[in-house]
């Protein structure tokens, strides 16, 4: 979130070195905030880890994990050489402490050597059952207690339910303050992302609308080709409510559902979309059917691939009872959104990967065209694109050039590619950064994290004690249950799927769930396309 500042002199240590997420997206990011010339002049990376490696077998590791991901390709061998003289690993157990003795002399020597005080940053890149135990270990060996300079990072599952998410919040409060904690949902790191609050807040033209009297309803989807891969052992204690409603997608809902901040001030954004999971409707478990429906995917077909069933992932058990699959509807009740649905969903071996969010508004209060000139029209629709299409697009109604007066739609679009020619960084990337910088602005806060668990926890108290009788309800390669698609068009709406760069799929879409869709009024119409370019 800050601006291109580089931070000072900075250490930082990484629990889970030799793990998967360091390797694919810790590195690669640090590399290329290094590319960019923003990583501090003095810096270190201390790599722990149970695996005994030197410092040439880690580096080389490292190596191909940013050949594998880095979004620059491979690594020049010059610049490398003088990244990776950066890194240096140890082997440790976490939970011995003379593992935090030998890491604070590591740390000390580093700063002896260069004279000055380093930022010193802990990241727990390792499974939750860690993070209390290294937090308590760092504080005995009163690693923690240089004030804000000393940060930790601390990467998501964060916590199974509230009661777990509250336990962690005061082991880690009573070792740190919440200052120096810098709780991790990447999805806030994405460039599209940030984005929102540009768009929202950076023009005085959509704020006016952006409430219960033009807006009809919100979608907010995140649907993924990929299945759990070798996560199974880890996916069948979280499923989709919890990998990624949780977190991702409520997080996604308070950025478009907040009220505007006063300042770009971390705690001031904080508040507000902490305001927006405060005035959730909270369902209770016997509405819960009206509300969230989940599912599991069986075997099928990815482009032209076949895919096994989820049950037949590694590491995932024969007859599980875990969604891969989770739609909810919300209300926020507040004087700005009170009935408006916001439906949120998200799968694993899905269609596509798509990652989307629409604002549908609501339609005229008064047609003014004659019936024959509004066969094609449609409300407004914005559709905010997070992934992979990174773009808005802007539906609106326009005269059809011809003697009569026909509308049709059109749309006005904002392509990332189109417009910059400059890459967009990872979302680990400004993370790394921000904290580096010391700023929390896009990490959660405690009050956020819990609020969030609260919300979903008379769904999660179902789900974890009935057993659902038709899993697995969908194939792979297909938008998910039928349920789901129940679950919206009992309020007379559909799940809008546009890949954002082909209106004509739209109108197929549209014409598929004419039956349910309000305005009932979809024909077969290619829209046209103004362009909006950066200047
Ligand atoms: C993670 C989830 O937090 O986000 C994964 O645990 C999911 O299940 C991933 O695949 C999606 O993130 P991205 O950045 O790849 O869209």
């Amino acid at each position: 979130m800050e601006s291109a500042r580089r931070p000072d002199t900075t250490i930082l240590t990484i629990f889970g070195a030799g793990g998967d997420l360091t390797w694919r997206r810790v590195i690669p990011a640090l590399y290329n905030v290094f590319l960019d010339k923003l990583i501090p002049e003095k810096f270190a990376i201390v790599g722990l880890d149970i695996k005994e490696m030197s410092d040439k077998e880690y580096r080389d590791h490292l190596l191909e994990g940013i050949n594998s991901f880095s979004r620059r390709g491979k690594a020049e061998e010059n610049q490398w050489k003088e990244f990776s003289s950066m890194i240096s690993y140890q082997k440790a157990d976490f939970t011995d402490k003379d593992a935090y003795r030998k890491l604070g002399v590591t740390l000390s020597s580093k700063e002896e050597k260069w004279g000055a005080k380093a930022n010193r940053i802990f990241y727990l890149a390792v499974p939750p059952r860690f993070f209390e135990v290294i937090s308590e270990n760092l504080g005995h060996a009163r690693l923690t207690n240089n004030g804000d300079t000393t940060r930790v990072i601390v990467e998501k599952p964060f916590g199974h339910d509230y009661n777990s998410a509250c336990e962690l919040n005061r082991v880690l409060k009573s070792i740190f303050k919440e200052s120096q904690i810098y709780r991790i949902d990447h999805f806030l790191g994405k460039e599209t992302v940030q984005n929102i609050l540009a768009f929202r807040f950076a023009n005085a033209l959509f704020e006016p609308l952006w409430n219960r009297n033009y807006i009809d309803h919100v979608q907010i989807t995140v649907a993924e080709q990929l299945g759990v891969e070798h996560r199974g052992s880890y996916y069948e204690h979280a499923g989709a409510l919890r990998d990624m409603i949780q977190n991702h997608l409520l997080q996604l809902l308070c950025i478009i559902a907040m009220e505007p901040p006063v300042s770009f001030d971390a705690d001031e954004i904080r508040n507000r979309k902490v305001d927006v999971l405060h005035a959730m409707r909270k369902f209770s478990r016997d509405e819960v059917h009206h509300f969230a429906v989940r599912g599991q995917y069986g075997q099928g077909w990815i482009e032209g691939r076949h895919v096994k069933a989820y049950r037949e992932e590694p590491g995932v058990a024969k007859d599980s009872n875990i969604e891969t699959y989770a739609a909810v509807k919300f209300f926020i009740d507040n004087w700005r959104w009170q009935n408006v649905p916001f439906y949120v969903r998200t799968g694993k071996r899905m269609t596509e990967n798509s990652s989307v969010i629409t604002i549908q508004f609501r339609p005229v209060p008064h047609q003014t065209f004659p019936a024959e000139a509004i066969e094609n029209w449609h409300p407004n629709r914005l559709i905010l694109g997070i992934q992979p299409h990174k773009g808005i697009r802007l539906r609106m109604q326009a005269k059809q050039p011809g003697l009569q007066m026909v509308l049709g739609q059109v749309d006005m679009t904002f392509d990332y590619s189109n417009a910059y020619t400059r890459q967009p960084p990872e979302a680990y990337e400004t993370l790394l950064l921000d904290v580096m910088l010391g700023d929390p602005t896009l990490f959660m806060r405690s009050d956020q994290i819990e609020a969030a668990w609260n919300l979903l926890m008379p769904i999660l108290d179902l789900w974890d004690k009935t057993v659902p009788i038709d899993f697995p309800d969908y194939a792979a390669g297909s938008w998910g249950p039928e349920e789901a698609e129940a679950l919206i068009a009992r309020d007379g709406n559909h799940w809008i799927m546009l890949p954002l760069k082909d209106s004509e799929k739209e109108d197929e879409e549209i014409n598929k769930h004419r039956e349910v869709s309000k305005d009932g009024k979809a024909v077969n119409q290619k829209a046209g396309k103004i362009k909006l370019g950066e200047k």
